[in-house]
């Protein structure tokens, strides 16, 4: 491994920054629109298991790579596979730096939604306001300073910058989510909620589209086929339980998600609702829970400022790991830390100014980096480590005596499972005419 690279202090460092990696807007808004649109608990089944099936084993593929190759994904790849690997590595970058260019615009329109509430509440014509907010000047503002806060703490390091801020952050929003949802189990009206979102229509779980949704979901959420889990484990040492580190983020990722569910099925169902969401992509989240906030009256300002503060936090730690990919991705290659951030930060953020003024684009950027770059990366790196990588088991292995007895269901999952699911969420998500 090489000498000199930076590392996390330790166990919990790491797991707070892949953790704090994994949930962000896809644990509230996109899984609550997901689920809200694709019948509740069968979405939520369908995903749990993906999680488990193919997301898991991709996580510790993943982590194996880049704990075994000391590097970014380009580096990584190249290290276990020889150069004609590099393209794919230069394709997971590319995707990381598509996903933050509009990730970071939702980001500034979590901002901005932050502080109307504490500002002065969410009452008013919600349509409008997304619209004021989504759209012009404003919207590439908010994204750029959301860009400018991810830029300066990726440029504080592995440590200082990554770790210390998910070490903060994460706790707290856990904390925020949780009190939210118990909130929420006090609305009256709350129950119709609880059984939309808990109680499964069995024909759904057949239902293709809920099969594809749930899969892209269960990829986007874990932040996988784009290196960002793999950048993550290459500043770990060799001593690390490997399977369980994935469990633990897995288990996490997916905790936060039913959690958020528990807030907003409840919250929209108890203010009846239900029949605005699905309407967009962005309805579930940026209309219909302001609209709810405003109804719930005094308490409502609170809970609605609190759920969006909670959105920050998940997008920050988020948009700082996709950030990382690139960056580890320069520094390998010799590039100082801060001019990487700055330089490769700022390409980023022109890029996000097309997104912030197009809605249009926005939802484009997003089908096909969910559903397309990041389960075709996935796909490439399920086949790579089974059957490229040679050392692949025995470096997953390192470290950990127990892990050694996941090696054989795990080459099962990346050989077996993931690719014939993957292969398929990608020709239907490339086949969908309204993508392009
Ligand atoms: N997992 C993040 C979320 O749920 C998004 C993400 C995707 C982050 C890919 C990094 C890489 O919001």
């Amino acid at each position: 491994m090489e000498q000199g690279r930076e590392r996390f202090s330790g166990r919990y460092g790491f797991l707070l920054a892949a953790v704090g990696s994994a949930v962000g807007l896809g644990n509230m808004w996109r899984f609550s629109y997901l689920a809200a649109e694709n019948g509740g608990a069968s979405f939520v089944l369908l995903y749990l298991f993906f999680t488990l099936v193919i997301g898991l084993p991709v996580l510790l593929a993943e982590m194996t790579l880049g704990r075994g190759s000391g590097r970014g994904p380009i580096g990584a790849l190249v290290h276990y596979g020889g150069p004609r690997w590099r393209i794919f590595g230069w394709i997971t970058v590319v995707a990381g730096a598509l996903i933050l260019s509009y990730y970071s615009v939702i980001a500034g329109w979590t901002l901005r939604y932050t502080t109307i509430g504490v500002a002065s509440g969410f009452a008013g014509d919600a349509g409008a306001r997304f619209d004021a907010v989504s759209s012009g000047g404003g919207a590439v503002g908010w994204h750029l300073g959301f860009m400018a806060t991810t830029i300066a703490l990726v440029a504080g390091g592995v440590k200082k910058g990554i770790e210390r801020t998910a070490t903060a952050l994460m706790p707290l929003l856990f904390l925020i989510v949780l009190g939210l949802a118990l909130y929420a189990a006090t609305l009256p009206g709350a129950s119709a909620g609880y059984r939309a979102y808990l109680a499964p229509r069995l024909t759904d779980l057949w239902h293709l589209p809920v099969i594809v949704d749930a899969a892209g979901q269960a990829f986007f959420s874990l932040s996988l086929g784009m290196g960002a889990m793999l950048t993550f484990a290459s500043y770990l040492e060799r001593d690390h339980d490997l399977p369980r580190e994935a469990l633990v983020i897995a288990l996490s990722d997916f905790g936060v998600a039913f959690l958020a569910g528990l807030v907003v099925f409840p919250v929209i169902y108890a203010l009846g609702l239900q029949g605005d969401v699905g309407e967009s992509t962005v309805g579930a989240l940026f209309i219909t829970l302001p609209h709810a906030f405003d109804a719930m009256g005094g308490a409502g300002r609170l809970v609605g400022t609190l759920f969006f503060a909670a959105l920050v936090l998940g997008a920050l730690t988020s948009a700082i790991s996709l950030l990382e990919v690139a960056v580890a991705s320069a520094i390998d290659t010799g590039i100082s830390r801060r001019r990487a951030t700055l330089v490769l930060g700022a390409m980023i953020a022109a890029l996000g100014v097309l997104p912030a003024l197009s809605l249009d684009w926005l939802g484009r950027m997003d089908t096909i980096a969910g559903n397309v770059l990041l389960v075709g990366g996935g796909l490439v790196i399920a086949l790579f480590t089974t059957f490229v990588a040679r050392d692949a088991e025995s470096d997953m292995a390192v470290g950990a005596p127990r892990a050694a007895r996941f090696v054989p269901l795990w080459r099962f999952a990346l050989r077996f499972l993931a690719p014939p699911l993957l292969f398929f969420v990608l020709l239907y998500a490339l086949g969908i005419p309204a993508l392009f």
